[in-house]
């Protein structure tokens, strides 16, 4: 195993121990609060069916042709994101402006930890919150009642967040190849055994029939415009791509992994993943009467019903929100990454200061997700309160903008030796499905999304 980039570049961060550890280490980072608890709630809100399908056609034309990019533009210029962005558009196209791309990711990795630490934070809560038995026979007041005293307390929440928050910075402070690979290897097992033992339960106890029809049977006359942008977004946001993460990591990687079969693997996870929580979620939404369009309170109030009502609930509840803080923790650190590996690169700064700055500021940020559900739930612009417009510019304009412009300079910037270089020497069938993809489907579909979510066609 070489440790070289093209050109003979290193990684001044260290490598992945291995293929399997660098898979790992992008699943933890898909892997995350965005298949269980952002994935239901806003299926729910757009009324599923043909959001759902949207949401896989951009799963597969759109994410997963941009995952590819990103992590073998990573793995060639083994720099952060705003370096190897500058150094490749030099290299191929006598171009360094390109670095305006790793930059804008690094912005908006700190808008996204913003929120998702805020969130974190109350699945973090809800594991103390399972463990004292707080929902044992719960009905649905005392469950809404649990998550509004959470949501509404500034000072609770911002407590829980503090210490997610602190958690991320002191990983990103030690290194990220420590740690995260045993975390990823006992977690995510653990989680999809979890996950289905919930199927189960709901598969049984639930409204399953109309569970299933709510996730599959496409109403295309109820997807709004909004709708669409969000399936789009929500594609970048469960995979990670779009803002410099996997390519941070694909730095790190080994040049002997196949970027093509490890990215496919990492998708098809994330997504099995993402529709084993709806269909636990929404089973239990219809069997009690909840609202499937309730939001961001959608998993803390369906998940912790059916807890209260199966064998075991306490432990089980306990067991999935402490995967579920875990599974946000590995994804938050690859949130934080391409800015901790910018920052040292360009200010010589050791880790833990970086860090430490970084957490500083996104906290911050954070208090206006915090106020969002409190004290400011009642200040409204745009698309809502703070967070709502927080998540609708990083996730539906942010993310699809920058995965337009990485795709954009893989497909048709990147010379063809050089994409077929890091993703299979041969120029095989899976390249060249991969290349006419990237150069034409992949854009073609971002700009027709958002040029249709402004209204323009
Ligand atoms: N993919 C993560 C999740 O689903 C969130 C994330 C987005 C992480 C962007 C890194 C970059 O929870």
């Amino acid at each position: 195993m070489t440790e070289t980039g093209a050109g003979g570049r290193t990684s001044l961060h260290g490598q992945w121990s291995g293929r399997l550890a660098f898979i790992l280490a992008v699943t933890g980072s898909a892997v995350g609060l965005g298949n269980i608890w952002r994935f239901p709630y806003i299926a729910g809100e757009n009324g599923g069916g043909a959001f759902v399908i949207v949401y896989l056609v951009c799963i597969v034309i759109v994410g997963l042709p941009i995952m590819m990019a990103e992590v073998l533009i990573g793995r060639r210029g083994r720099r952060n994101p705003v370096a190897t962005m500058r150094l490749l558009g030099d290299e191929e196209a006598g171009a360094g402006n390109w670095k305006v791309v790793g930059a804008l990711g690094v912005g908006t990795g700190f808008l996204i930890l913003s929120f998702y630490s805020v969130i974190a934070g109350w699945a973090l809560a809800y594991v103390f919150e399972s463990a004292s038995n707080a929902f044992a026979g719960a009905t649905r007041e005392t469950v809404e009642q649990t998550f509004n005293a959470l949501a509404s307390n500034p000072l609770r929440t911002g407590l829980w967040h503090t210490i997610f928050l602190a958690a991320t910075a002191f990983v990103i402070a030690r290194g990220v190849e420590r740690g995260i690979e045993r975390a990823v290897r006992l977690m995510m097992p653990a989680l999809v055994l979890l996950l289905l033992v919930l199927l189960g339960y709901s598969a049984v106890e639930g409204n399953f029939a109309q569970g299933l029809r709510f996730m599959f049977e496409p109403r295309f006359d109820e997807l709004t415009r909004d709708g669409l942008m969000e399936a789009l977004g929500h594609a970048f946001f469960t995979l990670s791509v779009g803002m410099g993460a996997v390519m941070a990591y694909g730095a790190y990687l080994p040049r002997d992994t196949s970027i093509m079969k490890m990215s496919v693997a990492v998708v098809a996870a994330d997504t099995a993943i993402a529709l084993i929580a709806a269909l636990v979620v929404f089973p239990i939404v219809f069997a009690n009467g909840l609202d499937p369009d309730q939001g961001p309170g959608l998993v803390f109030v369906s998940l912790p019903l059916a807890f209260g009502q199966m064998p075991g609930g306490t432990v089980i509840a306990t067991l999935l929100f402490l995967l579920l803080t875990f599974a946000a923790w590995t994804s938050a650190i690859s949130l934080m990454e391409p800015a901790t590996a910018w920052i040292i690169e360009k200010f010589r700064l050791g880790r833990a200061p970086a860090a430490i700055i970084m957490a500083g500021i996104t906290w911050l940020i954070s208090l206006l997700t915090v106020l969002s559900f409190s004290t400011l739930s009642g200040v409204t612009f745009l698309r809502g309160t703070f967070f709502d417009n927080i998540d609708f510019l990083s996730n539906s304009i942010l993310l699809p903008a920058g995965g337009l412009a990485i795709v954009i300079f893989a497909g048709w910037i990147m010379a063809r030796e050089s994409t077929s270089g890091e993703l299979d020497p041969d120029a095989g069938t899976a390249y060249r499905i991969w290349r006419f993809t990237a150069r034409y489907l992949t854009p073609l579909a971002i700009v027709a999304v958002l040029l249709r979510g402004v209204g323009v066609i």
